[in-house]
């Protein structure tokens, strides 16, 4: 029987954080057998919710959840944590710009960052859920100069599974039958989703998609912003944001991490640029197709980029570095 291992979970009273709890709860992140202590993170103001959670998930009696740990203080919340889930964070209000966005999300996640410099293992493996998801990851990361810069990630997962579920529509297939959909880039409406070195498998046999669309306008023109629209769609539907599908892929996100990515299977995340091969700007948390094994990503490589996807990845590489510098210079 495993340790359990300690995660943390910012804002876990909310929307995400709540879904997410019992999904982690029962396996879907770290798989069957391991347990967990769940340190559960929330404002002041959301404390009697967040009480209210943790009555829940007691009462599920779930086995793989040796502890919960709920608490309103930083040092509480990532104290020797393995793996963190940054889920909280300040939304957009009425009449607010990107700029105060960025600034009011660069205080909480300077502040986490300095928090898992100071009480977290250096081993720790960072998912960054709340937006600015890329920047935040880099503003936590950039405070917490004892753990290294691999281990920090944003969430780009949601917008892939988003993408193959658009093309299982479209083609009419399975999910599972999709393979190797791309992210590119910041998880904005800039995101590259590529589908020039994705597959279907058709009677067994794999096909790529372009050939199986057989539809490059779609592809070009319609897809690519379905995709980076679809968290709009959903508010203009349900008046909420996507929760259980953010919640979802962070499981899909961490579990590739953790257990490892299926043989020949990419999965799209947020990881820091330095020394990719692909042209992007070195210092940014960037999305790219990786492979995972042994509890670490690598970006995968020799993919060939053409035009069309080289002015998308620049596109968005060229918005995560405005956001940079406004982080910086707050
Ligand atoms: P929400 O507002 O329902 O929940 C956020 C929770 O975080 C609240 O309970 C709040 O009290 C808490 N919180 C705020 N600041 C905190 C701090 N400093 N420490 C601890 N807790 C804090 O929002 P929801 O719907 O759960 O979304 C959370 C974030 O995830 C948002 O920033 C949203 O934009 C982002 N998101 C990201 C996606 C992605 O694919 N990367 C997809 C969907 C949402």
């Amino acid at each position: 029987e495993s340790k359990p291992i300690r995660v943390t979970v910012t804002g876990a009273a909310g929307q995400i954080g709540w879904v997410l709890c019992f999904m982690i709860a029962q396996g879907r992140m770290f798989g069957p057998y391991q347990k967990v202590i769940l340190q559960l993170m929330e404002l002041p103001a959301a404390e009697q919710v967040l009480q209210g959670l943790v009555m829940e998930l007691k009462d599920c009696a779930f086995p793989l959840v040796a502890d919960i740990k709920p608490t309103t203080k930083i040092e509480e919340a990532f104290d020797q944590s393995d793996v963190a889930i940054l889920v909280g964070a300040k939304p957009r209000g009425p009449g607010m710009e990107r700029k105060d966005l960025l600034n009011e999300n660069a205080k909480i996640f300077k502040a986490q960052g300095e928090a898992i410099d100071k009480y977290s293992k250096k081993t720790i493996k960072v998912l960054v859920v709340g937006n600015p998801a890329n920047t935040n990851a880099l503003i936590a990361s950039h405070y917490a100069p004892s753990v290294p810069k691999k281990n920090f990630t944003a969430l780009t997962r949601l917008d892939q599974n988003r993408a193959i579920s658009q093309l299982s529509d479209k083609l009419k297939t399975p999910v599972d039958d999709i393979h190797n959909i791309i992210i590119w880039g910041n998880h904005s409406l800039t995101q590259y989703p590529d589908v020039n070195h994705g597959q279907v498998s058709v009677g067994g046999k794999k096909t790529s998609i372009r050939e199986a669309v057989k539809d490059d306008k779609y592809l070009n023109e319609t897809f690519i912003p379905k995709v980076a629209k679809r968290g709009a769609e959903i508010i203009s539907v349900m008046k909420k944001s996507s929760a259980a599908s953010a919640a979802n892929a962070a499981c899909d996100h961490m579990h590739d991490w953790w257990v490892g990515t299926k043989q020949g299977e990419y999965a799209s995340m947020g990881i820091i640029s330095d020394g990719n091969k692909y042209g992007v700007a070195a210092g940014l948390i960037y999305s790219f197709p990786c492979e995972c094994k042994n509890g670490e990503w690598k970006v995968v490589e020799g993919l060939a980029v053409d035009e069309f996807s080289k002015k998308k990845l620049q596109e968005t590489e060229k918005e995560l570095l405005e956001e940079r510098k406004m982080a910086l210079d707050i």
